[in-house]
């Protein structure tokens, strides 16, 4: 078993607290985008003695994946589509510093893999974490190779399936407890860790990593607009905590708009 089940084995760990106990991620062949090329993401543990080191960091620890992370969920709020979704390949180097009273700021250079499309490249990226209560968001700048947003005719084909379609799209459990996705809803699974990476992104700090564990429930909403409509219910897991978050997300899609976030709000575990 290589980095990639242990990771899966993480994830199962995590999950034996969940009350759907829908999902047993055993079959990580079956969904191969699942997990991502990001077997660094194990040393957690290891680099948590460096959690507020400034200076040089340990490109493979804890601090500087978790700052890199958040590189991730932002490529995805700005460039993901439900055939173009980012994952943290590599990172190559990192650097923090405190700011003043205000937060930290860190420097990475990174590589990003196009999950679908395979493509690798390399970007550099600045991450900053403000302090205080309440909590906010960190700030994110980056700049890749290659980030152009084109149509691809898939997303073209896709829009205009769901958008004329005699019915509307509803689907449960993505991927299913057995860890597979049917081959239709493979693009609304990418598509929902695309919109889940809005919540990631919004509520990631210096002490949490977060990975999209499971589309509990997704309903396409009837709209007169352009873009297709979608009411969700997404399961997030926190890796550092161990937890798995529930959250209602109202967002919307179109090839040329991209994803829009209409309205997230954590929910509490649902009682079954
Ligand atoms: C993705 O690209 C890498 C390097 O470019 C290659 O080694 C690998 O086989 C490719 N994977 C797939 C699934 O095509
Ligand atoms: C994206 O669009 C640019 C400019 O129109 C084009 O040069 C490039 O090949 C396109 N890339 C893809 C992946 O379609």
């Amino acid at each position: 078993m290589g980095f990639r089940g242990f990771i899966v084995l993480v994830v199962l760990m995590g999950m034996r607290g969940s009350p759907t106990g829908a999902v047993s991620l055993k079959d990580e062949s079956a969904h191969p985008n699942f997990v991502t090329r990001e077997q660094k993401d194990l040393t957690v543990e290891e680099g948590r003695g460096d959690v507020m080191a400034t200076g040089e960091l340990n490109p493979s620890h804890f601090p500087a994946r978790r700052a890199a992370k958040v590189v991730q969920h932002y490529l995805n709020t700005r460039y993901g589509s439900p055939y173009r979704l980012f994952g943290l390949e590599d990172v190559h180097s990192a650097t923090a510093e405190d700011v003043a009273d205000t937060g930290r700021r860190y420097h990475l250079q990174i590589s990003a893999h196009e999950i679908i499309s395979n493509r690798t490249q390399k970007c550099s990226a600045d991450v900053f974490f403000p302090r205080g209560e309440p909590t906010q968001s960190p700030e994110v700048k980056a700049s890749c190779e290659e980030l152009l947003q084109n149509t691809t005719a898939q997303e073209e084909a896709l829009y205009q399936r769901y958008k004329e379609g005699h019915s509307l799209l509803s689907a449960q459990y993505i991927p299913d407890s057995q860890g597979h996705i049917e081959p239709d809803m493979m693009p609304f699974w990418h598509l929902s860790i695309v919109a889940s990476s809005f919540i990631m992104l919004h509520e990631s700090t210096e002490n949490t990593l977060y990975n999209m564990a499971q589309v509990a429930q997704i309903t396409q909403l009837e709209t007169e607009r352009e873009e297709l409509k979608f009411d969700s219910h997404m399961l997030l897991h926190d890796m550092v905590s161990q937890e798995i978050l529930h959250w209602k997300l109202l967002f919307t899609w179109s090839p040329a708009e991209g994803v829009k976030v209409q309205q997230m709000q954590q929910i509490p575990k649902p009682n079954h």
